[in-house]
């Protein structure tokens, strides 16, 4: 288990080259699909109290689908559903419903890829009455639908090269991305190790009883648990200048490979929000913050590496009903979005497929056109 992971960190870490200027100029704003002020496209529909069980719950659920049926055909869809009693729900269980959404590779057998797993929650407080939780986590939400359908079109042609190439079968080559929409992350009175978390909790534990079929291949993943490369949790992000530190010393190469890009847009002007603060400021891990309880908790647990995106301090308007659309910061909703597909792009080393470089005197580009 230790060496798999030291492998899979080499693996990866290594593996990557950095996204050109102009594929960081190329990654698109989300722009309308965010809009509020009607109810459509991506984060819009979200916007409603989406507490489990409830017919609001059930119209997010639909959104998120799909959308997916929608836009991004090729991923695969799966719920996974446990019912559980909450200290309100009198006796009476409620239904819980994680999503899982999945694009792999296409050569992979079951339990073959690994994944980059960008997770947030959609379900929503009980309290108080009418509560929307646009940064918890609608926006997060929609943040991680955009970056998927970013990511897409170059997952596309990364696996169809691959494909005729006959490649696959090593970790860089099998990288697939999972998303999880998770349910019942919210407590339904104070937040205790059983009133919380009933969607994470049932899913790790699903995972962690889920055997993969045996492979042929030298390295393989026990349980999808192990199928995660990182597990990138998203969470009450949407107000204005949020500060997210580095919560673990095991990711923090990845926390720096996200600055990284952060900064990159940056210094090149792409982003909206003011350039005078930055959302990963911890480049050196300095700040001193311990964890915070969320929906990874059940997951590292369980030995999965963690990235949380979360900012210290929380949102002014956290778990209060100004937690909604007109309180987000839309220009840095929309930064987020982009920064995660930039990271998700690295990852994914999408450089062996990007093909837009314009020629620079002595640059990158230039050598392409020798
Ligand atoms: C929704 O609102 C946005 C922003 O005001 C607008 O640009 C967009 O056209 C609207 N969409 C529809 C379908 O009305
Ligand atoms: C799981 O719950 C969702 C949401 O209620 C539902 O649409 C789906 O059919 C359920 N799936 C299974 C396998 O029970
Ligand atoms: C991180 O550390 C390096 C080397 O010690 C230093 O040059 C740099 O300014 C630091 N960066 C931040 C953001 O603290
Ligand atoms: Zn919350």
């Amino acid at each position: 288990m230790l060496w798999l992971h030291v492998f899979l960190l080499i693996g990866l870490g290594s593996a990557y080259k950095p996204l050109s200027d102009s594929f960081l100029r190329a990654i698109p704003s989300p722009g309308d699909e965010f809009a509020i002020d009607n109810n459509t496209g991506i984060l819009a529909p979200l916007l409603i109290p989406r507490v489990p069980g409830t017919p609001g719950q059930a119209v997010a659920q639909r959104h998120l689908v799909d959308y997916f049926k929608r836009e991004l055909p090729k991923w695969t869809i799966t719920w996974q559903n446990s019912s559980q009693t909450t200290p309100t729900s009198n006796g009476k269980k409620l239904p819980f419903a994680n999503l899982i959404i999945r694009r792999e590779p296409p050569w992979v057998q079951p339990g073959q890829a690994n994944f980059l797993t960008l997770v947030a929650h959609y379900d929503s407080k009980l309290t108080p009455d009418g509560f929307i939780g646009a940064t918890d986590s609608a926006a997060p939400c929609a943040m991680i639908m955009w970056a998927a359908k970013v990511v897409d079109g170059y997952a596309q042609q990364m696996y169809d090269e691959m494909a005729a190439l006959g490649e696959g079968g090593s970790v860089e080559m099998d990288m697939g991305i999972q998303i999880l929409f998770l349910d019942g992350e919210e407590a339904f009175k104070t937040w205790t190790d059983t009133d919380s978390l009933y969607g994470s909790r049932s899913l790790s534990n699903f995972w962690v009883n889920s055997p993969n079929p045996p492979s042929q291949k030298f390295y393989k993943y026990k349980t999808p648990l192990s199928q995660i490369s990182l597990f990138m949790l998203l969470d009450l992000l949407g107000s204005s200048s949020p500060s997210v530190p580095s919560y673990y010393t095991t990711t923090h190469w990845a926390y720096r490979a996200f600055s990284t890009v952060e900064s990159r847009m940056r210094s090149l002007n792409l982003l909206e929000s003011s350039n005078s603060m930055q959302f990963l400021p911890d480049l050196n891990k300095t700040m001193a913050y311990g964890g915070i309880s969320d929906d990874h908790l059940p997951f590292i647990l369980r030995g999965v590496e963690t990235l949380h995106v979360i900012p210290q301090p929380f949102p002014r308007v956290w778990h209060t009903s100004d937690d909604d659309g007109a309180h987000l910061d839309m220009k840095v909703v929309k930064d987020w979005a982009r920064i995660v597909a930039g990271f998700m792009l690295e990852w994914l080393d999408m450089m062996e497929v990007w093909n837009g470089d314009e020629p620079e005197a002595g640059g990158e580009g230039a050598k392409i056109m020798t």
